[in-house]
């Protein structure tokens, strides 16, 4: 067996990244796909860049949408939201009219990873990659939502609308073509006469894949159902509608006996597998609860009972603008504000922000740490114009032209933030490692919300993992850097 046998699937070099091309429209991005047989598009990277990390394979280019103009936008009519192919989940998330119009989308966006993550993080990414478990697709579709896939037939755009219902092959595996892009999504609002929501159950409160993932949307005429539509995740191969779900609640009230029926028929109708987060008959077991649950909130009209005021999004960068360079190789020094410098340097086709940070500048910038390089520990968060990011999995040449804070901007000289000062003063410190990284989450919470309440602070920081210190001093350093600031 060869070396490379030997190793973990962590430790083996995965694909190489050799160039970056940064289209600014639609179309552009769609001519670069064409021309670039094998090419992949990357929008957030949170999935991508750890897949071709993980996996072995050829240097590949990636398509850039983050720069692509109007990717984010959102357009609203009487009846429903078009959203951009390059909206990413804390956009919704801060956005109050999706939790007026289409809460279980609001509500799935808001459990998706941590702060940091959703604010690269796409929709479209999250559908393109096709995990049954991933969140976002059980709303969407149980709001009957719809993709808009683009591609060029000679120097036209062709568009095709496909249902959300429609879109997945198979595990992982969807209609999209490889020179097609997902360029806006239809999400219909909920009507007057129907009531909607989302849930899930993961092994802890954030960065946790789904053990079950389910969006509902009910419609009803005076009390009684007249249509029902359950979208379940992580229950199959793909997220799939629910028969049972409709055939048990139509006609009925939607009281206690209908809610225990419905429960205990989609929970017989499912066949869960086992791995390694639950077994097939815990999964079956808890999406009966949960589907009771779900529709006790919403006979009880609570649908929208937990979701928190104000919850922090840590600064939501908006992508777009102009990309310094169209086509980034590593012979390609790109230009970043760094801390405030403009700092010019090669190397960054091929690594992440961190790496890039840590090992291509000079002087390197070594506050920033990383931990896990997985997007999971929070120790890399950096901001980005603004917003704060795991910078593990930002592809370096996305940062072209961008403006990028670390923790090591926070010190005025030799004079500590406030927020600093805290840390030091309310013991909130071990080894220090995670430090870095909760500092500069830390102080974007602090720019969102000037006095945080504590489940500001918990939501907040829900990305930043630490294993010595214990949570209750940090929390108690924020809240004591949002009283003195
Ligand atoms: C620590 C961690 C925690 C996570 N937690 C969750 C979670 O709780 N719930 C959850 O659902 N997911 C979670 N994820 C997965 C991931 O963050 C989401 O799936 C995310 O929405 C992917 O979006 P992206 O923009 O980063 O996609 P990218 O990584 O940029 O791309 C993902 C895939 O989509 C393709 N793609 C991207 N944009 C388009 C487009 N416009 N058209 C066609 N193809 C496109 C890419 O080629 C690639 O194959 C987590 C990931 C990490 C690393
Ligand atoms: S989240 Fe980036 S190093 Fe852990
Ligand atoms: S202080 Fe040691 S990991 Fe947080």
């Amino acid at each position: 067996m060869s070396v490379i046998g030997e190793l973990h699937e962590v430790q083996r070099p995965g694909a190489r990244i050799e160039r970056v091309l940064r289209p600014a429209s639609w179309l552009a991005a769609l001519g670069a796909l064409r021309d670039n047989p094998g090419a992949r598009p990357v929008a957030g990277g949170t999935d991508l860049v750890l897949d071709l990390a993980r996996t072995p394979g050829p240097a590949v280019t990636l398509v850039d949408l983050s720069a692509v103009a109007g990717a984010h936008e959102i357009a609203e009519t009487d009846d429903a939201f078009v959203l951009g192919g390059g909206v990413t989940h804390n956009q919704i998330v801060g956005d109050p009219r999706f939790v007026r119009h289409a809460l279980p989308l609001a509500q799935a966006c808001l459990e998706i990873g941590s702060p940091q993550l959703r604010n690269r993080a796409t929709l479209a990414g999250n559908l393109a990659t096709a995990s049954p478990a991933n969140d976002s697709i059980s709303a969407l579709m149980a709001l009957d939502a719809s993709v808009v896939l683009s591609r060029l037939v000679g120097d036209t755009e062709v568009e095709r609308e496909v249902a959300v219902a429609d879109f997945f092959t198979g595990f992982r595996s969807t209609v999209c073509e490889p020179d097609e892009l997902i360029t806006a999504i239809g999400v219909p609002k909920l009507a007057a006469d129907q009531d909607g929501i989302w849930v899930k159950l993961g092994l802890r409160k954030a960065q946790a894949i789904s053990v079950v993932h389910a969006g509902l949307v009910i419609t009803r005429d005076g009390g009684t159902v007249t249509d029902a539509r359950l979208a379940l995740g992580s229950v199959a191969a793909t997220v799939v509608l629910s028969d049972a779900f409709r055939e048990a609640l139509v006609g009925t009230t939607l009281d206690a006996a209908a809610i225990s029926t419905t429960a205990a028929a989609v929970a017989a109708e499912i066949e869960p597998i086992d791995d390694v987060r639950a077994t097939a008959d815990y999964r079956r077991a808890v999406t009966g609860t949960l589907i009771g649950r779900a529709l006790a909130a919403v006979a009880g009209g609570d649908a929208a009972a937990h979701w928190p005021d104000d919850s922090p999004l840590l600064g939501t960068r908006l992508p777009g603008g102009s990309p310094l360079h169209r086509e980034i190789t590593d012979g390609t020094p790109i230009e970043v504000h760094v801390d405030g410098r403009l700092v010019v340097g090669a190397g960054a086709a091929g690594t992440t922000l961190l790496d890039w940070l840590r090992d291509e500048l000079s002087p390197p910038v070594r506050g920033v740490k990383e931990g896990c390089a997985e997007g999971e520990c929070g120790a890399c968060t950096v901001r980005m114009d603004g917003a704060a990011v795991m910078s593990c999995l930002v592809p370096a040449a996305q940062a072209d032209g961008s403006d990028v804070r670390t923790v090591e901007d926070l010190a005025d000289g030799e004079r500590l933030s406030a927020l600093q000062s805290a840390f030091v003063d309310e013991f909130a410190v071990q080894c220090g490692f995670c430090i870095p990284g909760f500092l500069v989450a830390g102080s974007a919470l602090l720019d969102d919300a000037a006095s945080p309440t504590d489940q500001q602070i918990e939501l907040g920081l829900a990305g930043n993992l630490c294993r010595c210190t214990g949570y209750y001093p940090i929390a108690t350093a924020v809240r004591v850097a949002g009283r003195s600031s």
